[in-house]
């Protein structure tokens, strides 16, 4: 009894620090590798896009721009980035161990079909749809063809509860890879100009 309870607690614990490692897909061995955020030593081999999984903690990382409304697709979302990414410095491209998680939530709708507006003129959040993961790890993302390659960055999604999502992930590629001057990144200068405080 007393030896479950402490079982119990070790592996909650174990689990609080485990999870800043990028969990990933059918892979338990990750323990032990808290900040490093890679994994794929122990998988020995990288990741493909749709396998990274959701870090369960991500809403503690620092926010990477937040409030961002898109109107005509009735979202507003907000971008988190775990604290390897968020150490890097302006000009420069992220390393490896960094993971953006972009949430899209649905946008309120007033009974009448259009969309409801908060005092200061902003879309009103309602229901998290979904959330789009970019991570990048070394030697990831290899084997892509050139049109579609994105770095070492890789690509997946999850639903609201954090189960694994599929989508077409060579869509994400081709819109995100002309950014190439920017590590692939589309709020890059805007999210280096909030961190400034400008
Ligand atoms: C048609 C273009 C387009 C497609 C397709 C697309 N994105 Fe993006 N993505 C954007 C834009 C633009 C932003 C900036 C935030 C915004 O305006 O919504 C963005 C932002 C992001 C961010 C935050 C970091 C950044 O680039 O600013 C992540 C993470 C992300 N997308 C992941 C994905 C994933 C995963 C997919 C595929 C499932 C995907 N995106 C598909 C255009 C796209």
């Amino acid at each position: 009894m007393r030896h479950g309870r402490n079982g119990t607690i070790r592996v909650a614990l174990a689990g609080l620090g485990v999870v800043t490692a990028l969990a990933l897909g059918g892979c338990e061995s990750t323990y032990g590798t808290t900040g490093m955020a890679t994994g794929t030593t122990q998988m020995g081999g990288a990741p493909k896009d749709g396998e990274v999984r959701l870090a369960a903690e991500y809403r503690t990382w620092p926010q990477f721009l937040t409030g961002i409304d898109k109107e005509q697709i009735k979202q507003v979302r907000d971008i988190y980035i775990n604290p390897v990414g968020a150490r890097t410095m302006a000009g420069k491209a992220f390393p490896n161990g960094t993971m953006m998680v972009m949430e899209l939530y649905k946008a309120k709708e007033k009974a009448d079909g259009s969309l409801e507006m908060s005092s200061d003129g902003k879309l009103v959040k309602g229901d998290l749809a979904k959330v789009f993961i970019m991570a990048k790890g070394e030697g990831w993302g290899q084997g892509i063809p050139d049109p579609l390659k994105n770095g070492a960055w890789i690509y997946s999604a999850a639903g609201p509860g954090g189960k694994p999502l599929m989508e077409d992930f060579s869509k994400c590629r081709a819109c995100h890879a002309p950014l190439a001057q920017k590590d692939f990144v589309h709020r890059y200068d805007e999210y280096f100009e909030k961190r400034r405080g400008g």
